[in-house]
């Protein structure tokens, strides 16, 4: 990963807080489409189609929201560099690098970020080898997480933590949201504006637009409707679709994000990018996000994203 300074190759996995864990269980197997690779009593894990171990931990809790972010290294030494790299910085280590005995495996560290976010970064995870679907109507599946986006109050700050600690690279930047990547893909985390630090929505990759659309189709007959999209992003280029999980927390499906391979990008502002209002995605097709996703993603959590039976 010539073109990056950081030690972080990708985005890995997200833990989340959730109120009702069979529930949630429920939701992100049958209607998202992902599977249980591990199950305590207090938490899950699960993955998508590629090779990453699980992409998602659900954890049993009364606050639901963001737990952390586990971010991929290549090696243990880059671990350890990384760790000692952010030691130097003054960053706070939430825990130092050591095996760990998580279910995945793998050797890390977490640290934590200058609003309180913990951030793991682990090389030699557990792999899989990449699930085959044999039907797309019944068992389309990410496959793999596509990014975090996380509510900030200080947009200055942590895009500086971003850049200059963890060395990120800004990809683009509008009136309420920074774009960062980590690899090619244009962003694994985001930053917005929303007037709190909470968390805005994690997206899940699918493979392909038709495979996006059968998701769709699967989540909106489950009962939970498209609170926002279909459409595609300007920045990221990315098709976007999303709704609310059971604990109101803001799911997206996203195809084909723009990759970045140019070293000389020059990352977009916010004049650039800037939008007559009732144009919602590069398409003009896009509705205008709902009441309920608005807040959502400004981080109030426990709406209900299903219609009742
Ligand atoms: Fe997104």
């Amino acid at each position: 990963m010539s073109n990056f300074v950081s030690e972080i190759d990708r985005l890995r996995s997200v833990t989340l807080v959730v109120k009702d864990l069979s529930e949630s269980i429920e939701f992100y197997t049958k209607t998202w489409g992902l599977h249980v690779v591990h199950q305590g009593e207090h938490l899950v894990q699960l993955r998508a189609r590629g090779q990453e171990h699980h992409v998602l931990e659900l954890h049993q809790g009364s606050a639901p929201g963001l737990h952390s972010i586990t971010w991929g290294a290549e090696s243990q030494d880059d671990v350890k560099r990384m760790c000692e790299r952010l030691k130097g910085l003054g960053i706070v280590i939430h825990f130092e690098p050591h095996e760990l005995n998580d279910h995945s495996g793998g050797f890390g560290f977490a640290f934590v970020d200058p609003e309180g976010r913990i951030h793991q970064v682990v090389s030699g995870s557990k792999t899989h080898t990449p699930l085959h679907i044999e039907s797309l109507a019944d068992d389309a599946c990410p496959t793999q997480l596509s990014h975090v986006v996380v509510n900030s109050l200080d947009i200055a700050g942590m895009t500086d933590f971003l850049q200059s600690v963890l060395g990120f690279k800004l990809s683009d930047s509008t009136h309420k949201m920074r774009f960062f990547r980590c690899n090619n893909n244009h962003h694994s985390i985001a930053l917005a504006d929303f007037g709190s630090v909470s968390l805005n929505h994690v997206a899940f990759e699918m493979g392909s637009w038709n495979e996006l659309m059968f998701g769709v189709g699967r989540v909106k007959l489950a009962g939970y409707p498209l609170q926002w999209g279909l459409g595609r992003h300007g920045p990221g280029d990315n098709i976007f679709s999303y709704f609310l999980d059971p604990n109101g927390l803001v799911v997206e499906y996203t195809a084909e994000v723009q990759q970045i391979t140019d070293p000389s990008w020059v990352p977009g502002t916010p004049e650039q990018w800037a939008r007559p209002p009732e144009r919602m995605d590069q398409w003009g097709f896009s509705s205008q996000p709902s009441d309920t996703i608005k807040k959502a993603m400004s981080g109030q959590v426990g709406l209900s994203g299903k219609i009742s039976a």
